[in-house]
């Protein structure tokens, strides 16, 4: 998961690339690298261990000739440290090619130990610097940049998205990508390349997705795609559908915080189009065939993190709706456990980037046994949408913090989308009934923007807890999965323990963690709903008091039989169980940022991660 770009055209490369950089860099922010071919045809490379902007400091103060050919890269370390060494660009053996790489070459040991007994010298712990010196063979063998990438690729294992200059093809920026990302910016007399849209989107929103195992050639005026055999492969250009602008801060102190404010907005952008009144009609859905979704019997939902508890969410309304059995699993864990997968199983992915490694290779699998695929994804043109029967768009907007907020909820409303279509053609849910659910879908950005005004409020309890070392969360039934995003939440922000247990299993053993002073978040469902269900929460709330728990309590507006037990309670409007999730989430989110604020760390590139995990 690292960030690619590349330029050509009759601008100065590095502002473009270093822009560029900048929208990718939440792709990982480990080290970053520039390569350019000087206006003399000499190749000028910089780069740099740390985030971006030590580079942008290294070429202020070490300033490279720029020209108007040039790739650049963001790192999310996976071979070597994050060091200036193992940076990218990486250079061929007469230094006179760079090559940078989103992946992992799986068989670049044997092929290091086949240059190095050829007398290739070597810099770096990278399989990357394989691909290059590989890369600067082929092109003295050949003396053609185009023969010898396509030989090069010939010979890679894994995946990797590859782009590469050489200085004696000024003009030209070459790619290639199998199983990671790679889009095409088209510009007028210039064109991009990058690892999502981002890459090139203040420049131009006109875009084409390379496809699997293919290879582009941008020069200023040509754009073309073959296949790894070199033959031409159509290509199909699409219009991006957010501007810069969407991707900017705007003014907030962090992507984060600007992206939980859009939780609402990411609601409403994705219900628009999909009602016909007070009922759902998906068109998406439709292209799968409403003759067999009627048949469905199963569906499998795939996915990894965050993506997967919107899925846990989900289930819980979909079996209702639709009375089919929606089982969650781990991306990761589905293709290694030997599914019970048939003709009539419905497989969803979710994915935000629709890049994720884990999830992607689990829909290939899941197509290898025969499956039908729905792809949830809230970026355009991205690789498992492309690998699936259909694909189900969230319109979230860019979500560019590596914490996931609005894709969240817009991943829950796309789910519920799909239970009532679904529930539509089964016939299992009247027309009344899906007109009840449709209308509390309506109400949910509302009952978000109260809750958001509760923001102060918890940023107090945040920074009042800033040196707790862990914190509990407790949920039932839907609120339950949203237990274990808060969990996460927290995990990934503030790098604290925290964990999210069924309220039912804590005297399964968790209860034995509960200790005086341990912060414990409760999801209260409403009693107005289930009486029984939030008496037993209540009843759990006493337990964990009784042994000294602080007991923060998410609970409906009015709820008074929380207060007694609660040390605070966060209030949110009464919402039908399966849309409390959507609201409950929301405190969760701006509790993690605040706390990850209070702790003076990064909120929107956390350590260790990266916001597209593309390798296995
Ligand atoms: C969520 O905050 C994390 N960044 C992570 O769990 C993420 O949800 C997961 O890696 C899946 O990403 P995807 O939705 O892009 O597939």
């Amino acid at each position: 998961m690292c960030g690619i770009v590349g330029y050509v055209g009759s601008r100065q490369s590095l502002p473009v690339l270093l822009g560029g950089l900048k929208r990718l860099e939440y792709r990982g922010y480990d080290s970053a690298g520039v390569a350019v071919i000087d206006p003399e045809g000499r190749l000028r490379t910089a780069k740099r261990a740390g985030k971006l902007g030590v580079l942008e400091e290294e070429l202020s103060t070490h300033p490279i000739a720029d020209g108007v050919t040039g790739i650049g890269h963001t790192r999310w370390a996976t071979h070597g440290g994050p060091t200036d060494g193992n940076a990218h660009p990486h250079l061929g053996d007469d230094g006179k090619l760079a090559l940078i790489h989103n992946g992992i070459i799986e068989n670049f040991a044997q092929l290091k130990e086949e240059l190095e007994g050829q007398g290739v010298v070597f810099d770096s712990e990278t399989d990357t610097e394989v691909a290059a010196k590989l890369l600067g063979v082929e092109y003295r063998r050949t003396g053609d940049l185009r023969t010898a990438f396509r030989n090069t690729v010939a010979r890679l294992d894994g995946a990797f998205t590859l782009l590469a200059v050489h200085e004696d093809e000024p003009g030209v920026v070459v790619g290639a990508r199998r199983n990671s990302p790679l889009v095409i910016g088209l510009g007028e007399g210039e064109n991009f390349l990058g690892s999502d849209v981002a890459a090139f989107i203040e420049h131009t929103r006109r875009a084409v997705a390379i496809g699997q195992d293919q290879i582009v050639v941008i020069t200023p005026d040509r754009v073309e795609v073959t296949d790894f055999a070199g033959d031409p492969v159509e290509v199909a250009p699409f219009e991006v559908q957010w501007d810069a602008s969407a991707a900017e801060k705007g003014g907030w102190s962090s992507f984060m915080l600007k992206e939980i404010t859009e939780d609402p907005d990411a609601v409403a952008d994705t219900l628009r189009e999909r009602l016909d009144g007070d009922d759902v009609v998906v068109p998406e859905l439709a292209e799968l065939g409403d003759d067999v979704l009627a048949q469905v019997d199963r569906i499998v939902v795939v996915a990894a993190g965050t993506a997967a508890y919107a899925g846990q969410v989900g289930s819980y309304a979909i079996e209702s709706w639709a009375r089919v059995p929606v089982d969650v699993q781990l991306a990761h864990e589905f293709r290694y456990r030997d599914p019970v997968v048939g003709p009539h199983t419905l497989v969803v992915s979710i994915s935000q980037s629709g890049e994720t490694m884990d999830t992607l290779m689990a829909v290939k699998h899941a197509r290898e046994l025969g499956a039908r695929t729905l792809s949830i994804c809230n970026t355009q043109g991205a690789t498992i949408p492309r690998e699936s029967d259909a694909a189900l768009y969230t319109h979230a907007g860019p979500e560019v913090a590596v914490a996931s907020t609005k894709a969240f909820v817009a991943q829950i409303t796309a789910l519920y989308l799909l239970g009532l279509h679904l529930a539509r053609v089964k016939g299992t849910l009247d027309a009344s009934a899906r007109a009840a659910q449709v209308r509390e879908l309506l109400a949910v950005p509302d009952k978000m923007r109260t809750v958001l005004g509760t923001h102060d409020r918890i940023a107090e309890l945040a920074h009042w807890m800033a040196d707790t070392r862990a914190v509990l969360f407790l949920g039932r039934h839907v609120g339950y999965p949203v237990a274990l995003e808060g969990a996460l939440k927290l995990k990934e922000l503030a790098y604290i323990h925290a964990e999210g247990f069924a309220a039912g299993e804590l005297k399964h053993g968790p209860i034995a963690l509960i200790e005086p002073g341990l912060p414990v978040f409760v999801l209260v469902p409403s009693p107005r709903y289930s009486d029984e269900m939030h008496r037993k929460v209540v009843s759990n709330i006493q337990e964990i008091r009784a042994r000294g728990a602080r007991v923060i309590a998410i609970a409906e507006i009015g709820d008074v039989a929380v207060l007694p037990y609660a040390d605070e309670v966060i209030p949110v409007p009464l919402a039908a169980p399966f849309f409390e999730p959507l609201l409950a989430v929301v405190p969760l989110q701006i509790f993690a940022l605040e706390l990850s604020s209070a702790k003076g760390l990064d909120v929107d590139q956390p350590r260790n991660l990266a916001k597209s995990v593309t390798v296995e």
